[in-house]
Formats: C-alpha cells, sequence, structure tokens
C-alpha cells in the first residue's frame, strides 16, 4: 500500500488504518522496521501507533537508549517495543538488549527504526517505507 500525507493528521489516518491490520503471530513477536532518510517521520509514526495502543507516557527517540519499552493494557499485545538502531555499530549491541527473548514473544509488537543498520539479525517484518517529499508532505509505503 503506497499513501501520501500531507499533515500530521493525515499520517494519524494512516497509523491507524495500519494499526487495524496488525495482530500477533502464533510464532514470535509482530515486527515492524521503519525505513527512511534522517527526519522522514519513523518516530513521528512511532509516536502514532503507540498514541492509537493507548500509551499515556510521552514516546521519545530512543536514539541514545536504543530500547524502549511500553507496557500496553487491554490491547492484543502486551508491550510495544521502540527501537532505535541508528547508533548500533554491530548487532550485537542489539542481541545484548535481548533481541532474541523479544522477538520470540508474541505478546510483543517492535517498531523498529533504522532496521538496515542490523539487517543480519532482523526477522521476516513489515516494512514501512517513510520519505520526505516536501516540508509536510510525506509518502508511506507499506509492504505486509
Ligand atoms: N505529514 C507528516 N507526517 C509525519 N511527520 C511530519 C509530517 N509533516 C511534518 N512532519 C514532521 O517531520 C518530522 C519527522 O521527524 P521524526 O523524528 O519523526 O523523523 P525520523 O524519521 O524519526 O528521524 P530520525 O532518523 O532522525 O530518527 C517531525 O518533526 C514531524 O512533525
Ligand atoms: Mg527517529
Amino acid at each position: 500500500m503506497k499513501y501520501t500525507t500531507n499533515s500530521l493528521e493525515q499520517t494519524q489516518k494512516i497509523a491507524n488504518d495500519f494499526v487495524s491490520t496488525l495482530l500477533p503471530k502464533q510464532n514470535g513477536a509482530v515486527i515492524v522496521g521503519l525505513y527512511g532518510d534522517l527526519g522522514a517521520g519513523k518516530t513521528t509514526f512511532t509516536q502514532h501507533i503507540a498514541k492509537i495502543f493507548g500509551v499515556e507516557e510521552t514516546v521519545t527517540s530512543p536514539t541514545f537508549v536504543i530500547e524502549k519499552i511500553y507496557e500496553l493494557a487491554g490491547q492484543n499485545f502486551t508491550h510495544l517495543i521502540h527501537v532505535d538502531a541508528y547508533r548500533i555499530e554491530k548487532s550485537e549491541e542489539l542481541l545484548h538488549l535481548g533481541w532474541h527473548d523479544i522477538i520470540s514473544d508474541s505478546h510483543n509488537l517492535i517498531l523498529i527504526e533504522w532496521p538496515e543498520r542490523v539487517a543480519d539479525i532482523m526477522p521476516e517484518h513489515i516494512k514501512v517505507n517513510l520519505s520526505h517529499v516536501f516540508e509536510s508532505s510525506r509518502e508511506i509505503e507499506i509492504t505486509l
């Protein structure tokens, strides 16, 4: 699916549609790879998704901590895990944060920015490709 958005409100609607397609799997976490340049909107898209799942905390970019875990209540998933691989130099850094356990738990929804930085340890995942078109215009392509 390919969308064009011209505002944060439209991006929120796209996030809404996307979330309605997300169902837990039998054999591990649902993993969403967020691809796109600096400022394309990966963190913003994650914030929209967190809001839909009822996360009340402020979702900020985990650039320095790499990973943040939010507990969800009354949802199909029990945890929303936001990863930012931008500063990762070796995939082992993510393995040290319990990556294998996280990805094998069907209750987890994992959103990972810069997944190409850890491509060697990325399991099969949904790809969300964001691109900056102009000012507030963004293209969002989702490949399930
Ligand atoms: N239509 C839109 N959809 C999403 N974000 C938009 C839109 N228009 C403007 N923006 C703005 O674009 C910026 C996107 O920044 P964001 O931090 O989400 O990017 P990012 O892809 O996570 O970058 P980084 O690689 O640095 O982590 C935000 O300031 C957001 O408000
Ligand atoms: Mg970001």
